[in-house]
């Protein structure tokens, strides 16, 4: 019988989830063409391994992420802890503002989440966009109002911008951070992840795979599907120049696999941080999904294998994949 996925608790929520998630963000759409039928069964993989932490957003797919999601927990809801975020749809970027300019409408917003999950709460709620004023206030009541109501169990934001984490944990009640982290990315080491560690915020890493860069599976002729915004990477002179930048540090960890794939070496480092609590890899299908989990199970990286990776990106280094 194979050992149990580690369980780690969410900051100061008390909520237990397992050390990898998932994350349904290319489920939903906006990364080439979506297979409803391949993401459930993505989803059922992740239960069987022992996952239980699924992440998705009113936005990825306009809703049809958390549709599916609402498909996959129907009569076994509790075996789901249950991750989305608000603040994307109807966002006015010229004027800063989000379409929820009172406490109700936001209220109304996560209601339709609910809605679409089929389910009676939401056991996390983050706030997904990294624009404060005059947006915060609204957000923070509304959530707080949403966490007394039962409707969401803790709520928290997704953001890599230090002064705004500090200013949506003004009242000390934040209780996650979603933020862009991977060996290619380690600038949240800095000042971000020692703030969470003080003030008992919970870490949920996302990008921890660069978006597939980090899987060794692209060199710089791989082309992407039509819809896959991954496109900018041959498009965009500065993203492919990035991108091409990145590959060179792929080839250097290539050398550290040792009979991983270089996919759970990627994760490994992440999990091995003192302040992450939970990654939550995208997956698409249940073999992306096994080849991920077995992270959770393997020891943690060596000393020596720590230095050559800090030869590759120092620590407090790299470059962020997300701009939020
Ligand atoms: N809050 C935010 O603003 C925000 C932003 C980004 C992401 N997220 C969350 O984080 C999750 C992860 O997204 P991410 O950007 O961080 O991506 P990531 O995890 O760095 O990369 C995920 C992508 O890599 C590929 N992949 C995953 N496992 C693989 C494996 N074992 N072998 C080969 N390919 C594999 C899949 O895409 P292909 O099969 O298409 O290559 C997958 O969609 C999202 O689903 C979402 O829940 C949140």
């Amino acid at each position: 019988m194979r050992s149990p996925l580690p369980k780690r608790t969410l900051g100061k929520s008390g909520i237990e989830i397992s050390v990898v998630g998932t994350g349904l963000w290319a489920a939903g759409g906006g990364w080439g063409p979506v297979d409803d039928q391949r993401a459930l069964q993505a989803i059922d993989a992740a239960l069987d391994a022992g996952i239980n932490f699924f992440d998705t957003a009113d936005v990825y797919g306009d809703g049809h992420s958390e549709e599916l999601l609402g498909k996959a927990m129907r009569g076994r809801r509790d075996q789901f802890v249950v991750a989305s975020k608000i603040g994307w749809v109807g966002y006015d970027g010229q004027n800063g503002r989000s379409q929820y300019g009172t406490v109700d409408k936001l209220i109304a917003g996560v209601e339709k989440s609910l809605q679409r999950l089929k389910t009676d709460h939401l056991d996390l709620i983050h706030n997904h966009i990294f624009f404060r004023e005059p947006n915060t206030d609204i957000f923070l009541e509304g959530f707080q109002k949403l966490q007394r109501d039962g409707k969401v169990r803790a709520y928290g934001l997704s953001s890599s911008q230090f002064e705004f984490i500090k200013d949506f944990n003004a009242n000390g009640s934040c209780a996650v951070l979603q933020i862009d982290y991977s060996i290619l990315n380690r600038t949240a080491e800095s000042e971000i992840f020692p703030y969470c560690q003080k003030n008992n915020i919970a870490v949920i890493v996302r990008g921890a795979l660069a978006m597939g860069i980090l899987t060794g599976k692209f060199n710089s002729k791989t082309r992407f599907a039509e819809g896959d915004f991954r496109n900018n990477w041959q498009d965009k002179d500065d993203e492919r120049r990035v991108f091409l930048e990145d590959l060179d540090k792929v080839k250097r960890l290539q050398t550290l696999v040792h009979g991983r794939t270089l996919s759970q070496l990627a994760l490994r480092f992440v999990i091995d941080h003192p302040t992450v609590t939970t990654v939550i890899p995208g997956a698409r299908s249940a073999k992306q999904v096994e080849d991920n989990v077995q992270a959770g199970l393997l020891p943690p990286l060596t000393k020596e294998e720590r230095r050559q990776i800090d030869a590759i990106t120092p620590p407090g280094g790299g470059r962020k994949i997300w701009p939020a």
